[in-house]
């Protein structure tokens, strides 16, 4: 069943992000799967979140954890079929949730049949699908965007006998964007995919994909113009279709995205991302404060996709500099290790808030209670942690921990044989952090996420409303409200160690105010509401004005 047409579903939608290998294995193999997907539809529907964002799923090298990409038309046999993939979005369209996927347009690997004809012959329609040089000196240099990792830009084919341009990894070849015929392609991977069932995709490196390229550094001369062209491709084939840019652009950029309405929906607001987490984490509300200030306006044209943490390295680049450093010490580890690509730390969130649930449940409240469609990560909503003994950002990329039972009840396979193993040491074993000792405890961060996104998705108001910030007079605590038709929505969130009691003007009578969510306490009287907050307390309150 397609879910019923909705032209603005992703307004008010809250989107979880998995990646269908590590999530729930249904044949013990090791992998998970998407029929593994598919038993945990259950949990998915009670968490109450309305899309999935699936990561690439697609047959791959798996050296950039399937962001390099061999086929885009098929699923990696270990997590299933076509068939399994197409059963996944039925089923998740019978209880009305949406599933996106993940498309990598900015390169393919290494091992794509197209790069393997391009690069074996010159004269091949294959080899214009990339970019090449044989003149190194002359040759268009930018940074490589795993500095740490990549001596550039150019690596040198044998085969070839040409250097090819890669902004990220060597083994992703940069695709050549600008060439109609792969657009072409593009279009019809795009097609294919909304024919199988997905409703939308998460484009992946849109900034890269725009970004100078080649032996010239040529850009396309029109970018906002193919991003359009692949919103109409996608909407002609079902009209609420939605596309949702990942593109860490710098601040005065990311309007462009939108294309006035008809290009990206949606667009990952790494800004706010940055400034929230870190500020919650640091206890101070001034960072809120200037991610608003640096963010362009968007309203009547896009939707910022908000979100905690998500599966790469948490990047802090859009930080003030001093902030950096400071981020840098006061999240990492002891030994340095979780600090990658000299930007940003490979840990989850759990990890950065010392894995304290109220702190955890508070940055949710957060989240959700802002303008935006929060994308959570899947674990987060437990409080999972990172495995800093795995490579890179695979630290974050462990397997679901459902219960107390061997490999925390994600697979039946030998330890060994796991895709990547589960977290079983420390305070972040399974057999501390799961879902089935959270999911009856009306306390457990579980049950709070729980009730966030339900109260999220019970007041629309959040993305049709006006939002201001109001003044707590705490630099550790931050309000905000939301006004719309003679309601309003009052968000109180304590980032202190400390009880806080802050009053702020609220011209409602008391009996026309009612608690919609939260831990904390209040009393309205005088035109104003003083709330009673212990540390990491939150409070959102509706009102009748
Ligand atoms: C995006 C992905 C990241 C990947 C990169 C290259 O940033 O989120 O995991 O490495 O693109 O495709």
């Amino acid at each position: 069943m397609i879910p019923t047409y909705d032209e603005g579903w992703h307004e008010d939608a809250v989107v979880y992000s998995l990646d269908v290998k590590t999530f729930n294995d249904s044949d013990g193999d090791g992998w998970g799967d998407f029929q593994g997907v598919i038993d945990r539809l259950d949990y998915l529907d009670e968490l109450g979140v309305d899309c999935l964002w699936l990561r690439p799923f697609y047959p791959s090298p798996l050296r950039d954890n399937g962001y390099d990409v061999a086929d885009y038309r098929g699923v990696d046999d270990r997590l299933g079929t076509l068939a399994d993939f197409q059963e996944l979005c039925e089923r998740a369209h019978d209880r009305d949730i949406r599933i996106l996927t993940d498309l990598v347009f900015n390169h393919t690997s290494s091992d794509h049949e197209w790069f393997q004809r391009a690069r074996e012959d010159p004269d091949s329609e294959y080899h214009d699908y990339y970019l090449w040089t044989d003149d190194l000196e002359g040759a268009y240099e930018t940074i490589n965007i795993f500095p740490d990792r990549e001596d550039g830009v150019w690596t040198y084919d044998e085969a070839a006998g040409k250097h090819y341009f890669h902004q990220f990894y060597h083994f992703q070849p940069d695709l050549n964007v600008a060439n109609p015929a792969v657009q072409e392609e593009i279009f019809d991977v795009l097609r294919f995919w909304i024919d199988q069932g997905a409703d939308g995709f998460r484009i992946d490196a849109a900034h890269p994909m725009q970004q100078a390229k080649g032996h010239h550094g040529h850009r396309l001369d029109d970018p906002m113009g193919l991003f359009k062209e692949m919103r109409r491709v996608v909407r002609d084939e079902q009209g609420d279709a939605v596309l949702l840019a990942e593109a860490d652009d710098q601040p005065e950029n990311l309007g462009h995205y939108f294309g006035d309405g008809e290009a990206f929906d949606l667009l990952f607001n790494f800004v706010l991302n940055v400034h929230l987490t870190y500020g919650v984490g640091v206890k101070d509300t001034w960072p809120l404060y200037r991610a608003n200030e640096i963010l362009p306006d968007i309203e009547g044209f896009g939707q910022w996709a908000t979100f905690l943490r998500n599966h790469d390295e948490w990047n802090l680049l859009k930080l003030p500099n001093e902030t950096i450093d400071h981020a840098r010490e006061y999240f990492g580890d002891e030994e340095g290790d979780s600090w990658i690509f000299g930007r940003g730390h490979r840990l989850r969130l759990a990890d950065m808030y010392d894995a304290d649930h109220d702190r955890i449940a508070m940055a949710h409240s957060l989240l959700l209670s802002l303008p935006g469609t929060p994308v959570l990560l899947s674990g987060d909503e437990i409080g999972m942690g990172a495995d800093l003994s795995l490579p890179e950002r695979e630290s974050v990329r462990t397997p679901m921990q459902w219960d107390d039972s061997e490999n925390g009840g994600f697979s039946s396979a030998d330890p060994a044989d796991l895709y990547n193993p589960v977290v079983d040491e420390g305070r972040f074993s399974y057999e501390h952090v799961n879902v089935a000792d959270q999911r009856d405890d009306p306390d457990s961060l579980l049950s709070r996420v729980q009730r966030l996104v339900h109260a999220h998705h019970d007041h629309p108001v959040i993305n049709d409303g006006e939002y201001t910030i109001v003044d707590s007079g705490h630099k550790d605590v931050f309000v905000h409200r939301i006004d719309h038709e003679g309601t309003a929505l009052m968000c109180v969130h304590n980032f202190a160690d400390e009880y806080r009691e802050p009053v702020v003007g609220f011209e409602v009578p008391d009996v026309a105010t009612e608690k919609v969510v939260g831990t904390g306490g209040y009393h309205v009287e005088d035109g104003g509401v003083t709330f009673l907050l212990d540390p990491c307390d939150y409070v959102w309150l509706e009102a009748d004005l």
